[in-house]
């Protein structure tokens, strides 16, 4: 691989552009500008275009009629690093170390758009020019609910006409084993407010006496689920499709145990979920309602005897072919209502949502992809669902019309929202491979 890459990969990833914070809006606008200059730089024309958030760097070849055209999406948002003191190294100080380079946003999704970059890059050094048309959508608000990106595809339509979407924002099943993801799971996100008290109050003088809102909340939250972890929600399921028999059994033959990898990848004691399901299921093709995170009362050193006045909490829901989010946002309110324990009251704000997306691998477009995975790691190809979300990519489906190739890089121990978040030049190099595969495959 020639030293300029690894260069390009260090530049790209020293931008500490964590889009959920605002304090970090002007780097976001620096490493979209980085962007533009590096697409300008191997010839492509590149626009930084401005949002309500933070920008959206669109590129594209010199278009001819009579060949396909290509959206390839990205986002060179990232994460928040914390926890900091985890990190082997600074997060935004990239270092390589047995082959791996660790960063924020190494795999999720520098690395992978650097492989687009620099696979297009080859093809034109190569060509003296890409064989398809393309168009080159890299996003600053995906790891923030990609706000902004359904309006820019509206307003630019006819502008980003196109035959097919390319994304790398997926994984792996393993080192070396080139995998076609044909569907992702939705999202959607509510935040909870409960409150007891006006004020803080001291546990001993009111103790006893009114509800201690963070015993109502953990109250609350325990009604989400049976002790089977189902989700115990009215409705929940209602549109749920079974797993059909075909794909379960396709699944058992991946060749790799998916209860094996949670077991290695997470540490946990034993295996959890739902009942009737292993593990690849039940993250590919079975809801969940996830509690994210919860803060209130004291957290300090020490013990303070206090009855907080207030607690609040932040859940997810991932969703799967038929659920539609807008419904269970719904069922959630009621149920969180329903169930909300005496003596406090319940504030609930909706939070971001993106669908779910199931598509067919066997396509004429799904061939071309999986024959260009072949091509570039020379392994059978993998065809798997995901347990994450890409919320945009049902809207180039909805607005542009096109379905979208899901072919990542991400391996399952690349550390994606975690400390010492890595990507292995190996998967640089057969990205790199890969894009040109795909790129010479969609020209045919
Ligand atoms: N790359 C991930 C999505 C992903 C993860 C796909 C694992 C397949 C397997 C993406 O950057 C991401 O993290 N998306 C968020 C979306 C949310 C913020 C709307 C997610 O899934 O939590
Ligand atoms: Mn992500």
């Amino acid at each position: 691989m020639r030293p300029t890459y690894l260069e390009d990969f260090y530049s790209f990833l020293r931008f500490p552009s964590v889009s959920t914070d605002d304090q970090f809006a002007e780097k976001l606008r620096e490493c979209a500008q980085w962007l533009a200059q590096k697409l300008k730089s191997i010839g492509l024309e590149a626009d930084i275009v401005a949002t309500a958030g933070h920008p959206i760097v669109w590129a594209r070849n010199k278009h001819r009629p009579g060949r396909r055209t290509v959206l390839i999406y990205g986002h060179y948002d990232v994460q928040p690093p914390d926890p900091l003191e985890l990190w082997d190294s600074p997060p935004f100080e990239p270092v390589l170390k047995d082959g791996y380079v660790f960063a924020r946003g190494a795999t999720d999704n520098k690395g992978q758009i650097l492989s687009h970059i620099l696979g297009i890059q080859e093809t034109i050094e190569q060509n003296r020019e890409l064989p398809v048309n393309v168009h080159l959508v890299i996003e600053g608000e995906e790891e923030i609910g990609s706000a902004n990106l359904g309006g820019f595809l509206n307003e630019n339509r006819d502008a980003l006409r196109c035959d097919v979407a390319v994304v790398s924002d997926t994984g792996m099943i393993a080192r070396g084993l080139p995998t076609l993801t044909y569907g992702l799971r939705g999202v959607t996100a509510l935040e909870i407010k409960v409150t007891g008290p006006k004020m803080d109050l001291h546990s001993g003088i009111y103790g006893g006496a009114v509800a201690n809102p963070i015993t109502a909340l953990a109250q609350l939250l325990a009604t989400l689920h049976d002790h089977e972890g189902r989700v115990a929600i009215a409705g929940f399921y209602d549109r749920v499709k079974p797993l059909e028999d075909w794909e379960r059994e396709a699944w058992r033959k991946l060749p790799f145990d998916g209860d094996k990898l949670v077991l290695k990848e997470t540490g946990v004691p034993e295996l959890f979920g739902e009942t009737g399901y292993n593990s690849l299921e039940r993250v590919w093709a079975r809801p969940t309602a996830e509690i994210n995170g919860i803060g209130g009362g004291y957290q300090g050193k020490g013990t303070k005897t206090v009855i907080a006045s207030h607690v609040i909490a932040k859940l997810t829901f991932r969703l799967v072919p038929e659920q539609e989010g807008d419904e269970i946002l719904k069922l959630a309110k009621t149920h969180l209502r329903k169930n909300l324990p005496k003596g406090i009251t319940l504030e609930i704000t909706d939070g971001h949502s993106g669908p779910w997306y199931l598509t067919d691998p066997h396509s004429q477009i799904g061939e071309a992809a999986q024959r260009a995975l072949h091509k570039a790691f020379n392994a059978e190809v993998a065809l798997i669902r995901e347990g994450g979300s890409i919320p945009i990519v049902s809207e180039f489906r909805g607005i542009l019309g096109v379905e979208t190739l899901l072919m990542g890089l991400a391996l399952p121990d690349c550390r994606a929202h975690s400390p010492n978040e890595n990507f292995p030049l190996e998967n640089l190099e057969g990205g790199i491979r890969l894009n040109k595969a795909i790129l010479q495959e969609l020209g045919h």
